[in-house]
């Protein structure tokens, strides 16, 4: 039967939303209704280059044909079993997961943020059980402007005033230092540090990109005191940056991985802890777990995943096309871009605080048919899917520069 509802505009749909959505975001004046690769189509048709691509979840653009292929094949068969019972799909998605990596077992779960507390909850469990901490005196050293998610725990660590505000009491236990900054990682590790818990790259904070060295040195000084480096991958890992990890640009392996976001492929919310042997083995039955996680849809969507990036395509992909981005970016230097930083397919651009804030700028590009996100002032985030041609990056560039320089 077809709806006798008639169609609503993107003002309609917008207005509808008003009065029943929680306003925790604050989204573009766009409604998206279909999308293929890079680009989405909105409710009256209008088309958008995707330049954001769900915050990395969408690397390998939207409805890759292998990855909806993979999901369609497993709703036909079997969708979820809970860990309660074995799923036929989970052994394979562990084990290529963890071949990727470089680790050795993994944790499945759904999203980034339970990923984040998972990889907090097994570090503090190693501490006590393999380091010899003392019972409730684990402590986990942060960077100040993280981002790694929004539960309770995970504001606890933040230091951003807005995702903190209003949610205390906060969880203890953490320890906050500059980014970028070893000599007072140095200082803030002792011997109560379970683990030090970074993003290889900043990419809410606007795409930070540490010194070269950053990364080894935090794997040298973990190794020394003796506690855990966990790279929190979620936004970084599965090729963004022209790696699968971001940490191989300095050929580092961390303890303990979290990734997420594109391990779903766009499709299903699928994340991990990815880990050594000696530290995910402190996990025993009923201390941890999650109804969905590993559930056999997921696991044949994250295989596919996986499997997409052993061919290396996307990896390579992501530094061809990082350099045209980078390029690009250059050429706008003085033309509204004040600075930028960018690793792989993936760009923290400083717009002129005089041409509008990021927001305007953001809006201005979606008037021209570019989807971006803005992070913090001035700053914009460009993050297409990995599948994006050169051509249509250009063009991306181009209409960034119509706005910039007030021609659009
Ligand atoms: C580095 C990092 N960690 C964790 C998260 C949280 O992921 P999720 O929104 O799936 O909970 C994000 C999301 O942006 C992230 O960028």
């Amino acid at each position: 039967m077809t709806s006798v509802v008639p169609a609503r505009t993107s003002a309609e749909l917008i207005g509808a939303e008003e009065p029943v959505l929680a306003h925790n975001y604050h989204p573009l004046p766009v409604v998206v209704s279909r999308a293929e690769g890079a680009w989405v189509e909105d409710v009256e048709g209008r088309r958008y280059l995707d330049m954001l691509a769900g915050y990395s979840a969408l690397n390998f653009g939207h409805r890759h044909p292998a990855l909806v292929e993979a999901a369609h094949r497993q709703l036909d068969r079997l969708t979820l079993t809970s860990r309660a019972f074995h799923n036929d799909r989970l052994a394979e998605f562990a084990e290529r997961l963890a071949a990727l990596t470089g680790l050795d077992m993994v944790l499945p779960m759904n999203t980034g943020a339970e990923a984040v507390e998972s990889g907090v909850k097994v570090a503090r469990k190693w501490a006590y059980d393999v380091k010899g901490v003392p019972a409730d005196r684990a402590t986990i050293v942060v960077a100040a402007d993280n981002f790694h998610g929004r539960t309770t725990t995970i504001v606890s660590f933040s230091t951003d005033e807005v995702a903190r505000a209003g949610f205390g009491p906060f969880t203890p236990g953490f320890r906050v230092v500059p980014y970028n900054d070893l000599a007072a990682l140095e200082e803030a590790v002792d011997e109560t540090t379970a683990a030090v818990l970074i993003e290889p790259i900043q990419g809410e904070a606007g795409v930070i990109v540490p010194d070269d060295g950053y990364l080894a040195g935090v794997r040298e000084l973990t190794r020394r005191k003796g506690c855990l480096f966990v790279a929190d991958e979620i936004q970084s890992g599965l090729g963004r940056t022209g790696r699968t990890l971001a940490v191989e640009h300095e050929s580092v392996v961390p303890d303990v991985v979290l990734l997420g976001k594109a391990l779903g492929g766009g499709i299903v919310p699928v994340s991990a802890v990815v880990a050594r042997r000696e530290v995910l083995q402190v996990l025993h039955p009923g201390e941890h777990g999650s109804t969905f996680g590993g559930n056999p849809l997921a696991a044949a969507v994250g295989t596919a995943v996986v499997e997409l990036l052993e061919t290396g395509e996307f990896q390579r992909r992501a530094t061809e096309l990082g350099e045209v981005l980078r390029e690009g970016l250059e050429s706008l230097e003085g033309k509204g871009v004040v600075g930028f930083r960018s690793r792989g397919l993936w760009a923290g651009v400083d717009v002129d605080p005089a041409i509008g804030t990021g927001r305007e700028v953001s809006e201005r590009l979606m008037r021209e048919g570019i989807l971006v996100k803005d992070t913090h002032g001035s700053t914009i985030r460009l993050a297409p899917p990995l599948t994006i041609t050169a051509e249509e990056l250009q063009g991306a560039l181009r209409t960034l520069e119509k706005v910039l320089t007030g021609a659009a």
